[in-house]
C-alpha cells in the first residue's frame, strides 16, 4: 500500500479531526501492538485533551504476548485505558463495552447530577493508515447496528452508528499521519507494511530486520529457514535466498526474492509472534 503523506492531505486530516474530536466524549487510539509509539502520532495527544482516552493495542495476535503486557501497563501509567485486541477475529473486542464505561464514569455521573439520563457516550476511533481502523470499526460495531445519521435533528452530514444505549460511534475514523521522528520510526513503519516500501530496498529492510530479530528473537531465523544466526546480515538473506531456492538465471542468488519472502512471513505472523520497540526503550 502506498502511503505518501503531502502537506496537503495533513493539513485536510487535521481539520477534519479538530472539527469531530469537538463532537465526541472518548477517542479510540488504535496503536499497532508490535509498533506501539512507532505507529502513533502523539498530536493526538494535544488534538484530544480534555477527552476521555482508550488506547487499544491492534493486531495483538501478531504481537509478543509479554510486550504486549508491558505496553497495556506503560500506557495505563499515561492515563490511558488499555486492550489487546484482534479486529480480525474480535478477540479483546467484547470488552471494549465495559471500559468505555469505566473511562467515562465522569462524564456520566456529571450528566447524572444535571439531571440528563442515558445520554450515550460518543467516540471517535483514530489512528494512522493501515492499523486497522475498518477492521475495527466493522468488528466493533458489526452488521447488526443502525445507522442514525440520517435523523432529523442528528448532525448534518456526520454519521454515528449507535451500538447500544449508552455508546455511539462516528462512522469515520480519524486518519493520523504518522511521525517520523527519526528513521527508525520509518524503518519500522516499512517493515509492519505501514508504508510505501519503495522508500527503501526490500533487501536493505530485510538486513535491518535480520538485525531486530537476532538482537530481540534470537533463533526465530534458524528455526524458520534453518540458518546459522551467527553469520552476517546479508549472508544470513543469501543463505535464505539458498534454501528457499530464490534464484536468478544462472543460479545467482534472488536476494530481493528472499527480503520479500521474509517480510511476508514477519508481516503475516509467521516467523511467531514478533514486537519491534519495548517501552523501556522509549525514546
Ligand atoms: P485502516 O482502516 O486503518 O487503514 O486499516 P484496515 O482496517 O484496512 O486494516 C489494514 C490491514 O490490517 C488489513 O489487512 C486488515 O485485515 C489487517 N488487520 C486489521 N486489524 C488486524 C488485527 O487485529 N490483526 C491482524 N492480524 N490483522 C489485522 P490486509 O492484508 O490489508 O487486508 P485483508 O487481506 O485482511 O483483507
Amino acid at each position: 500500500m502506498n502511503y505518501q503523506w503531502y502537506p496537503g492531505h495533513m493539513t485536510k486530516a487535521r481539520r477534519m479531526m479538530e472539527e469531530n474530536i469537538k463532537l465526541i466524549d472518548l477517542v479510540i487510539e488504535l496503536v499497532d501492538a508490535r509498533i506501539p509509539l512507532a505507529s502513533r502520532n502523539p498530536d493526538i495527544d494535544a488534538l484530544g485533551k480534555n477527552k476521555f482516552r482508550l488506547v487499544l493495542l491492534n493486531k495483538s495476535d501478531l504481537a509478543d504476548e509479554r510486550a504486549n503486557k508491558l505496553w497495556k501497563e506503560y500506557f495505563e501509567e499515561k492515563g490511558s485505558y488499555v486492550l489487546e485486541v484482534d479486529s480480525r477475529s474480535g478477540s479483546g473486542i467484547k470488552a471494549i463495552h465495559g471500559l468505555v464505561q469505566k473511562a467515562c464514569k465522569e462524564k456520566i455521573e456529571r450528566d447524572r447530577k444535571r439531571g440528563i439520563l442515558n445520554r450515550p457516550v460518543r467516540a471517535m476511533v483514530v489512528g494512522i493508515p493501515n492499523v486497522g481502523k475498518s477492521t475495527f470499526i466493522n468488528s466493533f460495531a458489526g452488521k447488526a447496528c443502525t445507522k442514525t445519521g440520517n435523523k432529523p435533528g442528528v448532525t448534518k452530514g456526520k454519521q454515528w452508528i449507535r451500538l447500544n444505549k449508552s455508546l455511539e460511534l462516528l462512522d469515520t475514523p480519524g486518519i493520523l499521519w504518522p511521525k517520523f521522528e527519526n528513521q527508525e520510526v520509518g524503518l519500522k513503519l516499512a517493515l509492519i507494511g505501514s508504508m510505501n516500501d519503495n522508500i527503501i530496498s526490500g533487501a536493505e529492510m530485510a538486513v535491518r530486520l535480520i538485525d531486530m530479530l537476532k538482537e530481540r528473537y534470537g533463533g526465530a531465523l534458524q528455526q524458520r529457514y534453518g540458518v546459522e544466526e551467527e553469520k552476517e546480515n546479508f549472508e544470513i538473506l543469501e543463505d535464505i535466498a539458498r534454501k528457499r531456492g530464490c534464484l536468478l538465471r544462472g543460479e545467482e542468488l534472488n536476494t530481493e526474492k528472499a527480503a520479500a519472502l521474509l517480510l511476508d512471513d514477519f508481516r503475516s505472523g509467521r516467523l511467531g509472534r514478533i514486537t519491534l520497540e519495548m517501552p523501556d526503550e522509549e525514546r
